[in-house]
């Protein structure tokens, strides 16, 4: 620890003893029994779908970073009727949005389904740690919304981020946004993938998909959501003629790739207060020579950890996962790309599909080859946690079920819908938290002090 006062170490050194003593038991499967209803999706005519009110009033708005730095916005929305404006008016006062930038508008069928008139605007050259509020629509059909700029980048700057993942659009997504939304701490989301769950539907109606977007626009109209793919964004339906995969993501969601050299949506990275933050795609091609493997190999001795030392990674599908369900799905990027996370050490990974929660010891399987048979997973302090958070309530319902017994690497899982928080405190320490959704937001369920990979490299957990 570093300058801190003495009563926040004896905070740092209390919540080190408290983990240590719940984690010397080793991996935990949690007793925790979720009342067994099965999730399903709320009604078209849910009040979280409303259509906000005016003649073709611009709904579906989110927010997303807008180049690699954090000074810059990415501001999407959808009017339905007819494309009026695509600019913005923005400002530091409410009541004065002295700014306007000019957007661009787009829409795509898919199948029968034609979608409204989908907007993205660049809003760039941002202040650091500013509210800015901004306007979008035309004449008595504008809405007013607001966000804030991350700090500089800078090795010391706090910021927290929420971690979500496989939302979909059931009663239980529902709670578990609004568990998020009253947990105050979290500034931007890192979303872990699989959106709407559209592509569950016959035709993948994506009605669906518009729903979804006026569901979570109570929060992503106001923070940055982090977008990754997952396979249900993929909407590949060559039954009925739709043969480019990603068409309504990409239309609906754009991503700063370029600013980080990536020709492509699925993978890119941002840089966010102290953390730099890489974004993979378990659904476009990752094996040696892809663009994506080579993008990566790359991106990574570009991370200087002196600027930004909290170095995390989304992809949707998760490489240590002990559940049955999706088993060994991450297998094929663990093999191909561990080497690298370990190399670079990669403080954590976050990744969805399995639809609960699990998080791992630091642990590595980068020993094994062909002749020498030794393929297990062992303690490794240069290695990720990998972290599963796929628990955001779709209607596929709960992962229950897990291999057993428990694997050594595996240090808590739990079948139970919820969110996280990762906050970052400086470059040293990282609190992390997991909330179920039955718990009040002050209660944690599981949760463990982060000590960066760089800066502060001392085990966090006692391995069993
Ligand atoms: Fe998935």
């Amino acid at each position: 620890m570093g300058n801190e006062p003495l009563g926040v170490r004896l905070v740092f050194a209390a919540m080190f003893l408290l983990n240590a003593a719940v984690l010397c038991r080793g991996g935990i499967t949690s007793d925790f029994v979720r009342h067994p209803e099965k999730a399903v999706d709320m009604p078209l005519d849910a009040d979280v779908f409303r259509i906000p009110p005016g003649y073709n009033a611009p709904q579906q708005v989110h927010v997303t970073q807008g180049d690699h730095e954090g000074r810059a916005v990415i501001l999407s929305w959808v009017t339905p009727s007819e494309a009026g404006s695509s600019t913005v008016f923005y400002g530091t006062s409410e009541h004065e949005l002295e700014f306007k930038a000019e957007g661009t508008v787009t829409k795509y069928n898919f199948y029968t389904y034609t979608s409204g008139y989908i907007h993205h605007c660049i809003l760039s050259n941002l202040k650091y740690t500013t509210k800015y509020f901004y306007k979008v629509g035309i004449g008595l059909t504008t809405r007013v919304f607001w966000f804030k700029t991350p700090p500089k980048v800078d090795p010391d700057a706090p910021y927290t981020f929420g971690l979500i993942g496989d939302l979909g659009q059931t009663f239980d997504s529902n709670i578990t946004l609004a568990h998020y939304e009253s947990n105050p701490k979290g500034q931007t989301v890192l979303y872990v993938g699989d959106l709407s769950y559209a592509d569950i539907y016959p035709n993948h109606d994506n009605v669906r998909w518009d729903t979804w977007g006026r569901f979570v626009e109570r929060s992503t109209a106001y923070q940055p959501w982090i977008w990754t793919t997952g396979n249900h964004e993929i909407d590949f339906a060559p039954e009925i003629g739709e043969y480019v995969p990603f068409k309504p993501f990409v239309h609906r969601y754009h991503v700063p790739h370029r600013a980080s050299g990536s020709g492509s949506p699925f993978w890119y990275s941002i840089k966010r207060a102290s953390a730099y933050i890489i974004i993979l795609a378990s659904y476009s091609a990752f094996g040696k020579y892809t663009p994506q493997s080579e993008w990566l190999e790359q991106e990574l001795p570009k991370v200087n950890r002196s600027e930004t030392p909290w170095l995390i990674v989304l992809m949707h599908s998760p490489l240590y996962n002990s559940y049955s369900y999706h088993y060994m799905e991450g297998e094929t990027m663990r093999v191909m790309y561990e080497p690298l996370f370990v190399e670079y050490k990669v403080d954590v990974i976050f990744s969805g599909h399995v639809h609960a929660y699990e998080r791992s010891y630091r642990i590595s399987n980068i020993a094994y080859n062909i002749i020498d048979g030794n393929c297990r997973p062992v303690p490794d302090q240069s290695a990720p946690v990998y972290i599963t958070i796929g628990d955001g309530g779709n209607q596929e319902g709960l992962a229950a079920s897990m291999t057993e017994p428990q694997p050594r690497y595996s240090a808590f899982r739990e079948a139970s819908f919820g969110h996280a928080i990762f906050d970052i405190k400086n470059r040293s320490h990282a609190y992390y938290s997991w909330y179920r959704n039955q718990d009040g937001n002050a209660m944690e369920a599981d949760s463990l002090w982060f000590f960066n990979r760089v800066w502060n490299l001392r085990e966090e957990t006692y391995y069993p």
